[in-house]
């Protein structure tokens, strides 16, 4: 078996649509956006379509793994930062935190002080979005298997598993692994390629921590872009399946100095 995927791409492909939720980020936040802040990066995917889809438009990409960073190098518009979010104050009319991330912040007095900090960096009218799932299901461990074609005859099953719950502790560990077969034969396999130890925050608990930290209109809507909160809550009560909710607040006013 050679080397010849990558896992970063895979996860791409597997896991992120940025060409969805683009337009969903530009929609939501009702006005011209022109910069994007991605904060927890990755490899960018976000701020690079955000870049790719208008001409105008910029990006700052944050992430404390320089190795992750290096794979956005190049990409016009696009400034990669490699810091901890928190380090970072360069002003921004979006600040997204895509798949999860925000469970990096283990404590309340973490989440508050990147709050506050994020809703300093945005622009008067700007947007901060996060997600996060939830429902009976998010509880639970288990896992999904889904399988992507990505090229003629090559297919990547992708599993999610959520290996371990602490429901006392709000935490959970989630290992992400592929498979890649070619014309039905396993090519290369990539077990636990990403292992992620999250805080698991409710849409509740960041709504209250965005007001908190000073956000003075905030919400929650799935995350493929339906439009409102009550899309999520009729998922939710309708079944017990996990919920993803995409959690939103507004900087309204005049931006401090
Ligand atoms: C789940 S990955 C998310 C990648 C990407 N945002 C996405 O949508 O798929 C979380 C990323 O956050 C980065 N990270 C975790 N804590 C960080 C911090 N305090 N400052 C900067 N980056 C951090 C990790 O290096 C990792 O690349």
């Amino acid at each position: 078996m050679g080397a010849r995927y990558d896992k970063h791409d895979l996860y791409e492909r597997c896991v992120q649509a940025p060409e969805l939720v683009v337009p969903f980020l530009r929609r939501l936040h009702r006005g011209a956006p022109l910069v994007l802040g991605e904060d927890f990066c990755g490899t960018a995917a976000l701020a690079r379509e955000w870049v790719r889809s208008d001409p105008r438009a910029s990006a700052i990409a944050v992430d404390h793994d320089a190795g992750v960073l290096a794979r956005a190098a190049g990409a016009e518009r696009v400034e990669l930062v490699h810091a901890d979010v928190r380090a970072v104050h360069a002003p921004c009319d979006v600040l997204f935190v895509g798949n999860f991330s925000i469970g990096e912040l283990a404590t309340r007095e973490e989440l508050l002080a990147y709050l506050r900090h994020a809703h300093a960096r945005l622009c008067q009218g700007g947007l901060f979005v996060c997600d996060t799932y939830a429902g009976a299901g998010a509880w639970r461990t288990g896992g999904v298997e889904r399988r992507h074609w990505i090229a003629p005859g090559v297919c990547v099953h992708y599993v999610w598993e959520q290996r371990e719950v602490d429901v006392l502790a709000s935490r959970v560990l989630n290992a992400l692994s592929f498979r890649v077969e070619e014309q039905g034969e396993i090519v290369e396999e990539f077990r636990d390629a990403f292992l992620y130890r999250w805080r698991l925050w409710s849409a509740r608990e960041l709504r209250d921590a965005l007001c908190e930290a000073g956000f003075e209109a905030t919400d929650t809507a799935d995350a493929l872009g339906l439009e409102e909160s009550a899309v999520c809550a009729a998922q939710a009560s309708a079944s017990d399946r996990t919920v993803i909710a995409c959690v939103f607040g507004f900087r309204l006013g005049v931006r401090r100095t």
